[in-house]
């Protein structure tokens, strides 16, 4: 009760501020970041949230045709079997969170370790799931041995060889590979927007035809995705969906096997800036649908880190945010499939890299640390049984 009165005060101030200098306006913003006010003008106490029936989120998602899903990690399902049954029976498609990239699958030039993504691929084979791969080309999680033994001579032959041994050991019980993961980057004042990676500076641009022709080959079922960052909610954020989609168009023109693009749906700011634009999110996604391309939402989380250390109105925010944004993006007929990086907030890859300066634990993820589902699960929920069926 007090904490409700707090807040309206807050917003009454702020709305305030907003009649008298414009609330979208960049001082105000730019003074406000980061603070509370903004926070709670954007927190609504009266929003519903409210969900029918008992059905898990796999549930409603395949109710429309749909796929839901999420990262988890060898470590995670082979020692917490809580975690481990709630996980599997929530999640139709399961994302190794590290056990597919680089630097876990291939710790020596000619060493390959599957141990534990092979335990992974079993977890999802025996309760009947989907399983995903990340990432076949990724700037990061490179092994140390790297930058020792590659060079331009031998570069596309590696990249090959990996993408041939990886892929073609999981051919058939993939649903989709992250071909390539986060090559755009602007400040590398590319024209094309390309990220200045180890693979470019190696192979040039065209190491991301190989990489598509290589994993075509390896594992023809699996649907081929480009995975990307950052095309929601940063402030350049046109810029980037423009670079994006100039590529796909180069990739489609050339007839390099794409299948899909992959946002990855980590929101930074959706939770605490006014500047969500959905009509401009609707139609970057319709001009991918209309390259022939599916769309997946891939790393999905809301960040927290500057929210009040209220846990009702940091929660009611959060789930403002996955609502809003996954009403946008399952509206695109193209879209069809939904993951979160994580399903509750006990194992979340933001503890490390957004943690909270008041200490409190984040809480970015459909259900809380004790597994209990909060505002976030049923915005999601509520964003499947809004949507129409595929
Ligand atoms: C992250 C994992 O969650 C962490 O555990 C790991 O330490 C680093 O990678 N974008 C991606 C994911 O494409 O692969 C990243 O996963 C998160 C950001």
């Amino acid at each position: 009760m007090t904490n409700n009165r707090v807040i309206k005060g807050r917003r009454a101030f702020l709305l305030g501020l907003g009649t008298l200098a414009g609330i979208g306006s960049v001082t105000i913003a730019g003074r406000l970041r980061n603070s509370n006010y903004l926070t709670q003008a954007l927190d609504d106490e009266h929003r519903d949230f409210s969900i029918t029936g008992n059905a898990t989120l796999s549930q409603r998602a395949a109710a429309k045709g749909l796929i839901y899903g999420g990262c988890a990690g060898y470590r995670v399902l082979s020692s917490d079997s809580e975690y481990a049954n709630l996980f599997a029976k929530e999640c139709a498609i399961l994302v190794p969170e590290v056990e597919f990239k680089w630097r876990n699958l291939h710790p020596k030039p000619n060493v390959f370790d599957f141990e534990k993504s092979d335990w992974l691929a079993e977890f999802a084979q025996s309760h009947g799931m989907l399983l995903r791969g990340t990432a076949l080309v990724w700037h990061n999680a490179l092994p140390k041995w790297f930058t020792r033994e590659v060079n331009k001579q031998n570069a596309e032959q590696i990249l090959i060889d990996h993408i041939t041994k990886v892929a073609g050991r999981y051919a058939g019980r993939i649903h989709s590979w992250d071909v390539i993961n986060e090559v755009i980057h602007l400040p590398h004042k590319r024209s094309d927007g390309l990220r200045k990676s180890p693979w470019l500076n190696l192979l040039g641009p065209d190491y991301i035809d190989i990489a598509f022709h290589a994993a075509a080959k390896a594992d023809p079922q699996a649907l081929l995705v480009h995975n990307e960052n950052r095309l929601e909610d940063v402030p350049n954020v046109e810029k980037r969906r423009t670079a994006v989609l100039k590529l796909l168009e180069r990739m489609k023109s050339k007839g390099t096997p794409i299948h899909a693009l992959g946002l990855q749906g980590h929101l930074f700011r959706l939770g605490t800036e006014t500047n969500f634009e959905p009509k401009k999110l609707q139609a970057f996604i319709r001009n991918v649908a209309s390259l022939g391309l599916k769309i997946l939402i891939t790393e999905m989380d809301v960040t927290d880190e500057t929210l009040p250390t209220d846990i009702t109105v940091r929660d009611r925010v959060v789930a403002k945010a996955y609502e809003d944004y996954l009403s946008v993006v399952l509206n695109e007929p193209a879209t069809i499939c939904v993951i979160t990086w994580g399903l509750s907030d006990r194992y979340t890859w933001l503890s490390k890299n957004r943690p909270r300066k008041d200490g409190t634990p984040v809480r970015p993820l459909p259900l809380d640390t004790n597994l209990r589902p909060k505002l976030a699960w049923n915005a999601v929920a509520r964003a499947f049984d809004k949507t129409y069926k595929r």
